[in-house]
Parts: structure tokens; C-alpha cells; sequence
């Protein structure tokens, strides 16, 4: 299916909100846990498949600032899932020149993760292959908030003026600093909301929704994604491209 992707019309960066694990496991008679797990696999197979198209960008969305109201148990669950993925998969993505970044608040995770966070993030920071983020406690609320309250700080030290803050200024100091705005932004299992993800990078972004769960979601229907983003005429508050 790749060769019938328009390279010169790819997506910079996309976006997924990989919704769906809880349902499609008690769709099958299986713990939640297990739909997290099923959850993984899709992941490494979503991210071979970004790379394959020479995707500059792929933001996930992991774990939200929302996500430990959860039960205790599949909380410590998602956790030892996040763990694992990383030390298992981190040699791989190194190997593949992948560039890791973890996007959110990484203090509140235990400081095992944390370590594991920033050893993943270590080891690959000079790749340049595929921009790989992982939004981990994140929201895009908090996001905006640290962002603002860095430039707060900023500016009553001094070292900017108030007037001298620009969209460019603001997006360096969000977590994804220097790298492209989302232009396709996928939410998998039915529910046509943003819940908090990316809410400044995805201002423009084109939204693509499917009832597939995250576990059943597909190589193939990725690239469907990817070839119906290439076919949307952008705008950008102004008139057709076309
Ligand atoms: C949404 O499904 C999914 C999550 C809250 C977590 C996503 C996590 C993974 C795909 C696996 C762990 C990730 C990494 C990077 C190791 P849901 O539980 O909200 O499903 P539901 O809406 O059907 O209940």
C-alpha cells in the first residue's frame, strides 16, 4: 500500500489518540489489562509503518494528566506496560534512528521511570530519523500553562519584554519545541473528541476518525488515514490550495 501514498502531500507530523483498548478487550472477554497490551503491539507496528512512510513526526498519546483516576490497578498496570516498552523497545528504536521525547510532567512518575525516561531519551537524542513522542501525563492544558508560566518568568526577570511574545516564542517553549504543528490528528474507537491532546499544535491539524479500536487498528488503515490527509484541501483560514 505504500507506493500509493503522494510523498510530495505527506503529513509532517500526526498525530494518535489510541482510544479503544478497555472496550475491544471486553469486547473479547478480557481484562483491561490485556487491551493495554494489545494496545503495545498496534504501537510498534503503527511506528515501523510511520517510518516506513518517512513520517517526520509521530506524537502518541499514552497517558493523560487525567488517566490516575483510574483504578490503582490499571494504573500500576499502564506503568509497568510504559516500562517495559521502553526498555524492550529502546535499542530497536535506537538501531532504527528514532529520536524519542517524552511530552508532559515526568516528575510524577516513579523515579524508576523517570530514569528510564531520560536514559531512552539520552541514547537516541542526536538520531535523525522519525521525531517519536510520547505523551506521558500529559494534557495540552498543562502544557500551555508551563509554557506561559515559563515566559511569566521570563519576562518579570527581565530577560524578555511582554510585547516581544510571539506564536513562534510561545511554541518554544512547549514540549515540542522545534518540531512541526500536527497536521493529522487520528482518534481511534469512535469518540469524535480531542481530550486535552496537543490543543496548540493541532490548531490546524486535519482530524480523522474511526470506530476501529486501538488494538485492531491497522497498518493498512493508517495509511488509509495518511492518503485521505493528502487528498483534503487545506486552508488555513484562507482560501483553497487547490
Ligand atoms: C485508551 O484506551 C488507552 C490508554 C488510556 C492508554 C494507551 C496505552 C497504550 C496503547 C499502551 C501503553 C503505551 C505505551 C507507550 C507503553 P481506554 O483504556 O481508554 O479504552 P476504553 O475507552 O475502551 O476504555
Amino acid at each position: 500500500m505504500l507506493d500509493k501514498i503522494d510523498k510530495s502531500k505527506l503529513p509532517r507530523h500526526v498525530a494518535i489518540i489510541m482510544d479503544g483498548n478497555g472496550r475491544w478487550a471486553s469486547l473479547q472477554g478480557l481484562l483491561r489489562s490485556a487491551g493495554h497490551s494489545a494496545g503495545v503491539k498496534t504501537l510498534k507496528k503503527i511506528l515501523d509503518t510511520a517510518i516506513d512512510v518517512g513520517l517526520e513526526a509521530l506524537t502518541v498519546y499514552a497517558f493523560s494528566t487525567e488517566n490516575w483516576k483510574r483504578p490503582h490497578a490499571e494504573v500500576d498496570f499502564l506503568m509497568y506496560l510504559f516500562s517495559y516498552y521502553i526498555e524492550h523497545e529502546k535499542q530497536k528504536m535506537h538501531r532504527e534512528n528514532v529520536r524519542i521525547r517524552f511530552l508532559g510532567r515526568p516528575e510524577e512518575f516513579s523515579p524508576g521511570i523517570q530514569k528510564q525516561m531520560r536514559d531512552a531519551t539520552q541514547l537516541m537524542k542526536n538520531n535523525t530519523g522519525i521525531k517519536f513522542n510520547v505523551a506521558a501525563n500529559y494534557g495540552g492544558q498543562d502544557e500551555i500553562i508551563r509554557a506561559t508560566q515559563k515566559l511569566a518568568k521570563k519576562v518579570s526577570a527581565g530577560e524578555i519584554s511582554a510585547e516581544k511574545i510571539t506564536p513562534a516564542l510561545f511554541e518554544s517553549e512547549l514540549d515540542t519545541a522545534g518540531q512541526p504543528p500536527v497536521d493529522l490528528l487520528i482518534r481511534t474507537s469512535g469518540d469524535m473528541r480531542i481530550s486535552n491532546f496537543l490543543l496548540w499544535q493541532s490548531a490546524y491539524a486535519e482530524l480523522w476518525f474511526t470506530k476501529t479500536t486501538w488494538p485492531e487498528f491497522s497498518p493498512e488503515e493508517f495509511i488509509s488515514a495518511i492518503i485521505d490527509f493528502s487528498n483534503r484541501d487545506r486552508k488555513f483560514g484562507g482560501l483553497s490550495e487547490k
